[in-house]
């Protein structure tokens, strides 16, 4: 990437890439999304200004929850194919996101880059990640690391191998997936149940619509209850404003803190503007 090139990548979208792409001296064209991912039609518009890189999360969007469905990863994949950009897949969520396992590069292979990481899922302790894709981008990678450490250490490489095989550790994960399935369910659902909206939420992470985010912030912290503020996520500001809840620390069988967290976040997602410099 050069200076001043144009990058893609979701609006909102994860604020760590946000601040890389524009120290990169990237211009960043967000496209909006809905629960199927990325909207076919913005992405269109985007491409026509010769991005030459799109940025997708597959799946658990962070910070909306949204998973690609195989329907929707068929219409961004015809809307690349006509474009020379390098697709970027940041799968970060992997086995504990119930979406389907999906890739633009089942249809664009020489042009997709595909990470999976096992933090979310295996431990962020294991500092290991897959990466796959095009020889283009790949043998360049594997060349540039002889500037560090070289290779991935191989115990960590032996370890995490051993926890995608063995049967009690797939169980383990597939009970992580189910547990933090049902903890963003019943949190939105509670939330639907008091007119907040928030959207798909899958993996750990929902996104959840405020009248004022800054209100919303105050009203919580007096609450104790800790979220992310919205507008770090924005590219350019998406309609309404948000707060990111991570429901993947909420305990499924204590119903008195869930309902303690939604009362909280309705009457925080509800508190209008305070006045400003009085
Ligand atoms: C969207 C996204 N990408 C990448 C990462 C980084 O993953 P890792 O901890 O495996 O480096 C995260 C972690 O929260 C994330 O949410």
């Amino acid at each position: 990437m050069r200076l001043g090139d144009r990058v893609v990548m979701e609006n909102p979208g994860f604020p760590p890439l946000i601040d890389l792409l524009e120290r990169s001296g990237a211009d960043i064209l967000p496209v909006g999304l809905d629960d199927e991912g990325m909207i076919p039609a913005e992405l269109d518009a985007a491409m026509q200004l010769d991005p030459v890189a799109v940025f997708i999360q597959p799946r658990a969007q962070n910070p909306t929850g949204a998973n690609i469905t195989t329907r929707r990863c068929a219409e961004l994949a015809a809307v690349l194919a006509d474009h020379q950009a390098w697709v970027i897949e940041d799968d970060h969520s992997g086995d504990i996101a119930t979406g389907a396992d999906v890739s633009i590069g089942r249809f664009i292979p020489d042009r997709t880059i595909h990470i999976r990481s096992y933090s979310k899922s295996h431990g962020p302790d294991l500092r290991i990640a897959a990466v796959g894709g095009a020889a283009d981008v790949i043998d360049p990678l594997v060349a540039r690391r002889m500037l560090g450490p070289g290779w991935t250490s191989r115990l960590l490489q032996a370890v995490l191998v051993e926890l995608l095989t063995d049967p009690a550790s797939v169980a383990t994960v597939l009970r992580a997936r189910t547990a933090y399935a049902v903890r963003s369910l019943a949190l939105r659902a509670g939330l639907a149940g008091q007119g907040i909206t928030s959207t798909m939420g899958d993996g750990i992470n929902a996104w959840v619509e405020v009248v004022d985010e800054r209100s919303a912030l105050i009203n919580l912290a007096a609450s104790g209850v800790r979220v992310a503020p919205g507008t770090p996520f924005e590219v350019t500001s998406t309609r309404g404003q948000h707060v990111r809840v991570t429901t993947g620390l909420l305990d499924e069988h204590d119903s008195a803190q869930l309902q303690r967290v939604i009362a909280a976040l309705t009457a925080a997602a509800k508190a209008g503007p305070t006045l400003r410099g009085v």
